[in-house]
């Protein structure tokens, strides 16, 4: 049913296992000894931080922010919003910022100076998805699943009006959606 309003697949379910199975080696062998925080940034990240930290075979903790910029849209309103902030102190920490995707990096460049700011010991970034033309500010992830274009993409968290998150994979929406729904 979803199927049919996808215009095309560009990472398939099976690209992201494999995917985060890598990532999860890395920052396995990264993080070793470190006890790290995981942050989620809601509610985007939430597939891939669970496809991802099942497979980091080392202690973390884990830790979940809301923040909000998109507002229904289909571009950034360039506002960034906390919703909801980290129960667990930052300080002296080894951070891993877990997100979904990076576009114009608004929201990942406000993460990472509020952590900094609290005086994390360090702050790495890892994302499912980098768009890097879409970038307005000067940041760049740590650790990147996949770059794509610059298209609107859908699923396995990326969301259009807050719909198809739970896709298994990821797409392109099929362009009559838009115009119907938006
Ligand atoms: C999306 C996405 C990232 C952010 C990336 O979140 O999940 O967090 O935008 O865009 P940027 O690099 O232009 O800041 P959104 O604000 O839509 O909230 P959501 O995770 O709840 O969908
Ligand atoms: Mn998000
Ligand atoms: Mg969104």
């Amino acid at each position: 049913m979803l199927e049919k309003t996808i215009e095309k697949v560009l990472v398939t379910e099976a690209e992201i296992c494999a995917k985060s199975q890598e990532l999860g080696q890395i920052l396995t062998t990264a993080y070793a000894d470190k006890n790290p925080l995981m942050v989620a940034i809601l509610k985007g990240s939430v597939p891939f931080f669970a496809e991802l930290t099942k497979r980091i075979d080392a202690h973390i903790e884990m830790d979940f922010m809301v923040v909000s910029s998109y507002h229904g849209g289909t571009s950034s309103s360039g506002e960034v919003k906390m919703i909801k902030d980290l129960d667990t102190s930052v300080e002296g920490r080894d951070i891993v910022i877990v997100e979904d995707i990076i576009d114009t990096g608004r929201t990942l460049l406000y993460l990472k100076e509020l952590l900094l700011y609290r005086k994390a010991n360090s702050v790495k970034i890892v994302t499912l998805v980098d768009k890097p033309e879409g970038r307005v500010v000067d940041i760049e992830a740590d650790y990147v699943g996949f770059t794509l274009p610059n298209e609107f993409l859908v699923g396995f968290g990326l969301d259009y009006d807050e719909h198809y998150r739970n896709l298994p994979y990821i797409g392109i929406l099929k362009e009559e959606i838009y115009k119907t729904e938006g």
